[in-house]
């Protein structure tokens, strides 16, 4: 029977309804309906609402046989599950559904672009990767006939056909599409590649859009490629990244490069590349162009290298969706807020000014686990510079995660190792956060299970994930030295 694996992916989802519910769930990121959930697919505005489909196993929390998990929102922030849309069950996909995107065609319909992964075949344990494509209301989708749209065949020679994916779809001005699309040589060092189509079903090779010379990891997963403030942004997720500074870390990686697009030669002209997140947890993420012009971008809120083992054995998901971020690029470097449709669900603001933080302390009606905390510090005293200033947040006498800035080193800490994590992977990680002067502002958001800090209005941003149980809603504030504070705390609270 046609879509036999989907079908039964969808009676599974429905009978296990209920069993992963919101009550475990984090409220504003979005995680799978049940089972696993890796990067974000088809991120796109259509039919009057938010589309956001997820790489997807629903039958474990571990990451196996790719499927797409499906979600609509339309503030980006309250999300509806729908069904489950693509199953492996062609001999082009058999071996997963990978990463894709999605887009509106000119007759109304929806097409999604994905990678189809399937064996080899011989004696290889390998698998070949090539782009296919399903159409579709908003809801069910029909993989295309002649799949794959764009096979190995197109690959430009010396590229290898087992790491060729996540293509990443957009329209052009003239009406016609183009996609991004990783891949990489046999040595493994990344290429994007930049096809074209005037129907999203016939694809043409372009260009080798820009490739990596071996400074920035090995292979590229999942590229976007858009033009913002004048400049242009290829996204990047760098596998085997080796550390450079604080500006990369190892393992798998985020990278933003700013630059130019070279019209005549179809290539993408870096002038600066930085992380996308300084944090833990941030992977594969993609972006969407709002109705109202915003690039909005949302990652996996996790990490390849510390996402073994971290479920814990009594939850039904694993894997969320970061916040949707938008980005802005100043001085040439990326910005990231959280988008504005937050700010319509807090509530209970408790504002204190000019609080002198010596040692800890705590602020009365500062607590919580679902919160958008603001906090701006200088030292009391201009003349003397403390030595480290900290907010400590999912609290109790067992628990707590931390932030802590040493002005002296100009470096801001995120440290997860109280948040209930029984395993040893990275629980730290340390950014660059320059100044001269022991000011900072923060703006942190917590959503039950995660961490998102944004530093200085946007110019950093770190993310962790973490374990702790609801119960440690504690928050408080440390100085070593004398550190003058302004905080403002909202809740957070989700509609209906
Ligand atoms: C990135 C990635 C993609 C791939 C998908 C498979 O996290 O490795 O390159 O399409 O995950 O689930």
């Amino acid at each position: 029977m046609k879509n036999k694996n989907l079908l039964f992916a969808r009676t599974y989802e429905q009978a296990m309804a209920g069993s992963a519910g919101r009550e475990c769930k984090p409220i504003f990121h979005l995680a799978p309906y049940i089972g696993w959930m890796n990067d974000p697919n088809g991120f796109c505005f259509y039919q009057g609402q938010y589309h956001l489909f997820y790489q997807y196993n629903p039958y474990s929390t571990e990451w196996d046989s790719m499927h797409w998990g499906h979600a609509v929102s339309r503030d980006l922030l309250h999300w509806t599950y729908l069904p489950v849309v693509l199953a492996p069950d062609e001999f082009y996909d058999a071996q997963g559904c990978f990463s894709g995107s999605a887009i509106e065609l000119p007759d109304g319909k929806h097409l999604l672009l994905y990678t189809g992964v399937r064996d080899e075949g011989g004696d290889s344990e390998k698998t070949v990767q090539t782009q296919c494509a399903a159409i579709g209301d908003g809801t069910d989708y029909q993989k295309y006939a002649g799949n794959p749209v764009i096979d190995e065949s197109t690959l430009p020679t010396g590229l290898s056909r087992n790491d060729f994916r996540d293509p990443k779809v957009w329209l052009e001005a003239d009406g016609s599409l183009r996609c991004v699309a990783g891949a990489c040589d046999m040595e493994h060092l990344g290429r994007i590649l930049l096809f074209s189509s005037q129907d999203g079903l016939s694809w043409k090779f372009e260009s080798v859009l820009a490739e990596n010379d071996g400074r920035l990891g090995r292979m590229w997963e999942c590229p976007d490629f858009f033009p913002l403030d004048g400049k242009h942004v290829l996204l990047v997720s760098p596998q085997d990244m080796l550390p450079e500074g604080f500006e990369y870390h190892n393992g798998n990686g985020t990278v933003c490069m700013i630059g130019r697009y070279d019209g005549p030669s179809k290539r993408f002209i870096p002038e600066a590349d930085q992380a996308i997140d300084y944090g833990i947890d941030f992977y594969a993420p993609q972006t969407v162009l709002t109705p109202d012009g915003r690039r909005v971008m949302i990652g996996w809120m996790q990490n390849w290298d510390t996402c073994k083992l971290s479920g814990t054995p009594d939850r039904q998901w694993f894997g969320q969706m970061s916040l949707p971020r938008e980005l802005s690029v100043r001085n040439g470097r990326l910005f990231q807020t959280p988008i504005r449709e937050l700010e319509q669900y807090r509530s209970n603001p408790v504002s204190y000014r000019d609080v002198e933080v010596q040692g800890e302390l705590t602020l009365a009606g500062i607590e919580g686990r679902l919160v958008d905390l603001e906090i701006t510090i200088r030292p009391s005293d201009a003349s003397r510079l403390y030595q480290k200033f900290a907010v400590r947040f999912a609290q109790d006498e067992r628990y707590k995660t931390a932030l802590s800035f040493r002005p002296h080193e100009s470096t801001l800490k995120i440290d997860r190792k109280f948040s209930g994590s029984r395993r040893a992977y990275i629980h730290q990680r340390r950014s660059l956060v320059p100044q001269t002067d022991g000011t900072l502002k923060l703006r942190l958001i917590l959503d039950r299970f995660s961490a998102e800090v944004f530093v200085n209005d946007g110019e950093q941003v770190m993310t962790a994930t973490i374990t702790t149980g609801l119960a440690a809603k504690g928050i408080s504030f440390f100085a070593d030295g004398q550190v003058l504070m302004d905080v403002t705390k909202y809740d957070l609270f989700a509609e209906g």
